[in-house]
């Protein structure tokens, strides 16, 4: 996975928690990158599955919930790095059906080693979109973080449901019901 991924989860542990959690979490967790990360690095996936999981043991949060918040704030890193990406794009249901066709492959081209999930959508009714994730890295929760923030960045309200296809977390259907 990128570095960025790394880089802004322990900023946003410092920024919550304080530096000691920080040095708890890199120390609980076997990291062959040391804890040391660039943003424009690339690091194994397993270990923003330890430190989310040394961090949950640490606060008592459930991954789940740890997962969504970091997808939340990442999505205004997200935007901040490469807003011009959403220039065109007029609202949260277009953004969402783009992921795959779009934004993901930009990424792709600018980072041809990351390690990105694929999205099929279907838009059941104007105020109704269906997503089913598929990633071997089971981060659909933080896909759900991702949503919620893509909803407020567009000053859209609205419920994100998600529902494991497989128990394993690999494919997971999500559903937003936007309110009218
Ligand atoms: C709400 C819209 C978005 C959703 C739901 C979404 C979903 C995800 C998820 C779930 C991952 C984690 C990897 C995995 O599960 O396999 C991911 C990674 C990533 N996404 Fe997106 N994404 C969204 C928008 C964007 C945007 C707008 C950008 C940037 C233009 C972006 C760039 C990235 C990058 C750089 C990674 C990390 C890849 C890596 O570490 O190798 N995403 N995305």
């Amino acid at each position: 996975m990128k570095g960025i991924v790394f880089t802004e989860f322990l900023d946003l542990v410092e920024d919550n928690f304080g530096y000691k959690v920080v040095d708890d979490i890199i120390a609980n967790s076997q990291l062959s990158s040391g804890g040391v990360y660039t943003s424009i690095g690339t690091y194994p996936h397993g270990e923003i599955v330890q430190l989310v999981m040394n961090l949950s043991r640490r606060t008592q949060i459930p991954v789940q919930q740890l997962l969504q918040i970091y997808g939340k704030h990442f999505f205004n890193v997200l935007v901040k790095q490469y807003g011009h990406f959403l220039k065109a794009v007029p609202d949260a249901f277009s953004l969402l059906e783009s992921i795959e066709h779009y934004i993901h492959v930009e990424v792709r081209k600018l980072y041809p080693d990351a390690e990105l999930p694929h999205f099929e959508t279907k838009r059941l009714d104007a105020l109704t979109l269906e997503m089913v994730y598929r990633s071997e890295r089971k981060m659909a929760d933080f896909a759900v973080g991702l949503i919620e923030s893509c909803l407020l960045h567009y000053g859209e309200t609205g419920v994100v449901e998600k529902n494991n296809l497989t128990d394993d977390g690999t494919v997971v259907q999500i559903r937003i019901k936007k309110s009218a």
